[in-house]
């Protein structure tokens, strides 16, 4: 049995926020290891990467979610009460609700909502002369998931809604103004969400039954009471966020197209799953969530380790996701690596891995990826456009990352 083996500083915090993404790999590489022990915000921390100890990091058995996420990262991105905080039976009671939304014929009409929403902003590109394409898909897909979800939104408040989502996901690994604007933000957007749940439970505003707003506000915890209204709040916002969210990999996509165009040729051609693979590709290649965090529940031994109960352990995903045992030359974009990819629920872990209903995979991927095909044919196929200079340099310690220049498309005709 090894002792796990340690990174050799006395606090790695400030390495994490310098090294960003690349903090795991890089010390799994320095230590020839795929797990390392380090101190991080002020907590011992077990880091981990690859296919295997991913499967090992899903198992419920050993590991649990209940007060994992630090509390920066509940006053921005998830919120209090939220689904990613849950274990065992409240987890699946919760979860259940999240996937009952993601039916195949309600995902269809999200994309086509999407699809006319893109058509209606584009009318207006062709009059300014050029656009920040990663502005206008975050606006778009605001409208989207409102219009999905049934949350009124008011023309009047569609920029500052929108900006109160994106400060939310901006702010979640960001110290100073950018983390305090997502507070504001989430305090602002619970606010304004519970006032929506009061709503349609005093009957005040009538909604479909087969949308989230209606699920959540009627959504029964296993007590059989509804949620609290600030939780279904956040439920709701865990719905609407991470589909704007989705605005970070369309700008992804479209850099890719910018800097790849055999693909768009390819994508033109119709080549068969060549969309998909392309998807997949973006979601791979590119940086958004660089890490999930657990805690085990217990003592276990496991490959050779000893892992004491209550130690906070995070999983790599981007590392895991260009990992060269899993991946060939995987710092370089090639779609149709996927024609090959046995499909395994572990080594390709952009948003979680493991199981939907019983572990904390994200239910929204079926969403994403829809969004995102959507979102590469109109740019593709419908929409002409220039790439003016500009800086899309990325740096890998910005949490989300995103290139300065947000991606500026010009001279736009569709
Ligand atoms: C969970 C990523 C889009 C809803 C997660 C997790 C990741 C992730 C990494 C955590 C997995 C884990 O803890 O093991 C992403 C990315 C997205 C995206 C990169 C696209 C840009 C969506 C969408 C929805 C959604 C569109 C809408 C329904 C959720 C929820 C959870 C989650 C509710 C918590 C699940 C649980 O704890 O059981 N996502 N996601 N996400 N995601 Fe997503």
């Amino acid at each position: 049995m090894h002792e796990i083996p340690r990174d050799g500083v006395p606090d790695s915090t400030l390495s994490f926020a310098w090294d960003g993404y690349l903090f795991i790999t890089k010390r799994c590489t320095r230590l020839g290891t795929d797990l390392f022990r380090s101190r991080l915000m002020l907590q011992s921390t077990v880091c981990m990467r690859g296919e295997e100890l991913a499967r090992l990091f899903y198992d419920n058995e050993r590991f649990e979610r209940a007060g994992v996420a630090p509390s920066r990262l509940q006053q921005t991105l998830f919120g209090r009460g939220g689904v990613q905080g849950l274990d065992g039976n409240p987890h699946r009671c919760r979860k259940e609700m999240f996937l009952s939304l993601m039916s195949a014929e309600r995902i269809a009409e999200l994309a086509e909502l999407s699809a006319a929403q893109w058509h209606r902003s584009a009318a207006n590109w062709e009059r300014r002369s050029q656009v920040v394409l990663f502005d206008e898909a975050c606006e778009s897909l605001c409208r989207a998931v409102c219009a999905w979800t049934g949350i009124p939104l008011v023309e009047s408040e569609v920029r500052r809604r929108t900006d109160d989502f994106v400060a939310m996901i901006d702010a979640g690994a960001a110290i100073g103004p950018r983390h305090w604007r997502g507070r504001w933000a989430r305090n602002r957007a619970e606010r304004w969400i519970e006032g929506l749940v009061e709503d349609v439970r005093h009957h005040r505003l009538t909604v479909d039954e087969d949308c989230a707003l209606y699920a959540i506000s009627w959504h029964r915890d296993l007590s059989g009471e509804l949620l609290d209204k600030r939780t279904a709040a956040v439920e709701l916002i865990n719905v609407a966020r991470p589909t704007v969210a989705v605005a970070w990999y369309i700008m992804f996509a479209a850099m890719a197209l910018h800097q790849h165009p055999q693909c768009r040729e390819r994508l033109l051609a119709a080549e068969a799953y060549y969309l998909d693979y392309f998807v997949e590709e973006v979601r791979r290649f590119y940086p958004f969530f660089p890490v999930v965090a657990a805690r085990t529940r217990r003592e276990f031994e496991s490959k050779g380790y000893r892992f004491p109960k209550g130690e906070r352990v995070l999983l790599d995903l981007y590392g895991t996701n260009h990992d060269p045992r899993l991946w060939d030359d995987p710092h370089t974009f090639m779609p149709e690596r996927f024609r090959q990819w046995k499909r395994s629920p572990f080594s390709f872990i952009p948003q979680g891995g493991g199981e939907y209903l019983d572990g904390h995979r994200c239910p929204g991927e079926w969403i994403t990826i829809e969004l995102m095909k959507v979102a590469v044919m109109f740019l593709s196929t419908s929409l002409r456009y220039s790439v003016p200079q500009q800086d899309l340099r990325m740096s890998l310690s910005r949490i989300p990352a995103l290139p300065p220049s947000r991606f500026v498309i010009g001279n736009v005709q569709i």
